[in-house]
């Protein structure tokens, strides 16, 4: 098979993926795509870096046996902590969702003062503060965990009295940073963007610019594609979900968070490959 043929390989630990695979879907409308969502052990937030890890490259190892032509990690918890290992066991490229939406925040930043909002574990690898100083070492990073994000996306609950009572905890100590940017840096949170920004709006009474790591990440595959000459010609492409655990409430979630009504969701055992 054309290497170009090939699908793209993407990861997480569960729906917040999917935020990736609409944006990759959108600007790389006929790249077919294989996504996994670890649903059976999501949250990865508040797991060890051992456990992470050997998730990671059990997702990775079952994407690779899928014949995958590049990987997208789309979950910043993998990212963070098993970015290293996933490179250097894969002959493809692999993408990671940190460093893409790090960039996007410096190239916007007006006065250097960035806040990322992420899941523990994320957080307090310090990955993004690591990377923002390198890009910029005159910038400011605050990380803040906002680790009810997740069951609240994976519940499918973004709306409402409660996901916004749950922001303003969340956001609230991040207003004397006195930030101009917010990342994202969760995949799971871009299903939240429109509460969170509506409370850090209320909150600082300033037009703050929210990063939303798909966005960035999307824009981050295409350029790859074209630098290895792997673009896809034209012709038929499909789109296929596997899943670690399957609810009716998963199959429910990712097609409304997915926008699209028919597409196959399957589940896979992927701890014994
Ligand atoms: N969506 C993931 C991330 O970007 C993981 C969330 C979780 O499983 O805790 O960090």
């Amino acid at each position: 098979m054309d290497q170009r043929d090939r699908p793209l390989g993407v990861f997480d630990s569960g729906v917040g993926g999917f935020s990736v695979v609409q944006r990759l879907r959108s600007l790389l409308p006929d790249e077919s795509i294989i996504y996994l969502g670890d649903t059976a052990r999501v949250p990865y937030g508040t797991k060890s870096k051992e456990t992470v890890l050997r998730y990671a490259l059990e997702s990775t190892r079952f994407l690779k046996s899928q014949g995958i032509k590049l990987l997208v990690i789309a979950c910043n918890t993998a990212s963070s902590m098993a970015r290293d290992e996933l490179l250097n066991s894969c002959e493809f490229p692999v993408i990671d969702v940190v460093e893409p939406g790090a960039r996007f925040a410096c190239a916007v930043s007006q006065f250097g003062r960035i806040g990322v909002i992420g899941t523990y574990a994320t957080c307090k690898m310090k990955t993004y503060s690591q990377l923002i100083s390198k890009l910029n070492p005159s910038f400011k990073v605050f990380e803040h965990p906002c680790p009810l994000f997740v069951p609240l996306v994976e519940e499918g609950w973004v709306q409402g009295e409660v996901p916004k009572l749950i922001a303003k905890k969340y956001l609230t100590p991040l207003v004397p940073k006195k930030i101009d940017t917010l990342i994202l840096g969760c995949t799971h949170y871009p299903l939240l963007k429109p509460i969170i920004q509506e409370v850090i709006t209320e909150l600082t009474e300033r037009e703050i610019f929210i990063v939303d790591s798909a966005e960035a990440i999307a824009s981050q595959v295409k350029a790859t594609l074209m630098a290895k000459d792997l673009i896809k010609s034209k012709g038929n492409n499909f789109f296929k979900a596997y899943v670690t655990d399957l609810s009716a409430h998963f199959k429910t979630l990712g097609k409304t968070f997915l926008k699209e009504e028919f597409f196959e969701i399957k589940k896979v055992s992927i701890d014994s490959l």
